[in-house]
């Protein structure tokens, strides 16, 4: 019934899967895996999804769907969370990636609050603040590399890698690490004062599919995020990358073990019944 509820919201927006991997993992990385990112916003209350990071998450209603029909079917057992978790796997396959078996048991958190999205790891992140992000969460140097594969799919806003492309330092404009058309064209898509809404670039060269093309372009300096780049700046980080950049099989199997990790970060407390909303 998930998958059904993803693969028909695809065939309509071919950005469905990247809005599901990345919403999974703004759920797990703020308060665990417990849906906290589904809850709307409540009087004064400002929920997860109006925090700046997450303002641009979105198909959130793939996840509703699901969850009438699943709740249609066994009311009151799978949790929104459990849902979450599934149609982020479902969104990878669909793509071209890989499947796997999603342990579940989730519960569902009745908390969720803006000003937490600060927990989020940001874009112009060194790699020992990623580092200190993921470990705070039980996930290793090595998953944070796998799981920036996920960078295979989407798209970003110009803001989100504006620090890369203008004053980048008190020296230089551009982050010298970066591929010089690369960054030219970036500019060009993405100047200072920039007036286009919603301008920005795709992840990859193939945003729709779940490949290691992302990996690939990294060792060529055509990754978007100061994060990504982060990547290859120490020698464990940096080996991962060139396999990965190898070998899709060892991508993909990277990448399953350390999403079942990242998807196991303990939530919540209960099943709800809407998934934007608790009783
Ligand atoms: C390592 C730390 C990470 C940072 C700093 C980071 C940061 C970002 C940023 C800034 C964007 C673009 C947002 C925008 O401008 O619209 C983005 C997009 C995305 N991220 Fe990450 N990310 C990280 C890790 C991950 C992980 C672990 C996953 C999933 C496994 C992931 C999946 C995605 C996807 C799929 C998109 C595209 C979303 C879309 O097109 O709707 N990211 N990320």
């Amino acid at each position: 019934m998930i998958r059904e509820a993803v693969k028909k919201a695809m065939m309509n927006d071919n950005t469905v899967p990247a809005a599901l991997l990345r919403m999974h993992f703004h759920d797990c990385f703020v308060r665990g895996c417990d849906a906290s990112v589904l809850l709307n916003t409540k009087g004064k209350n400002k929920a997860e999804k109006d925090g700046p990071p997450n303002i641009s998450l979105h198909a959130f209603y793939v996840i509703d769907n699901a969850k009438k029909e699943v709740e249609a079917q066994c009311p009151g057992v799978v949790s929104c969370a459990d849902i979450l978790a599934q149609a982020a796997r479902d969104a990878v396959s669909l793509s071209g990636g890989p499947t796997w078996y999603v342990p579940k048991g989730r519960k569902d958190g009745r908390i969720s609050k803006a000003t937490e999205t600060r927990q989020l790891p940001a874009p112009t992140f060194n790699i020992s603040q990623l580092q200190q992000s993921f470990s705070q969460r039980g996930l290793s140097m090595d998953d944070l590399v796998a799981l920036s594969g996920g960078h295979t799919l989407g798209f970003s806003h110009c803001s989100s890698f504006q620090n890369r492309i203008h004053n980048f330092n008190a020296t230089t404009d551009i982050d010298p690490s970066s591929h010089p058309s690369f960054a030219a064209s970036l500019r060009r898509i993405c100047p200072l004062h920039n007036k286009v809404k919603n301008a920005g670039f795709r992840l990859d060269s193939s945003p729709t599919t779940f490949d290691n093309t992302y990996y690939k372009l990294l060792l060529q300096g055509k990754s978007l995020f100061s994060s990504d780049q982060a990547l290859l700046t120490t020698t464990r980080t940096k080996s991962l990358v060139s396999k990965f950049a190898r070998s899709q099989e060892e991508f993909n199997k990277a990448f399953v073990k350390s999403m079942i990790k990242m998807s196991s970060i303990n939530g919540g407390t209960e099943i709800r019944k809407d998934c934007r909303f608790v009783r």
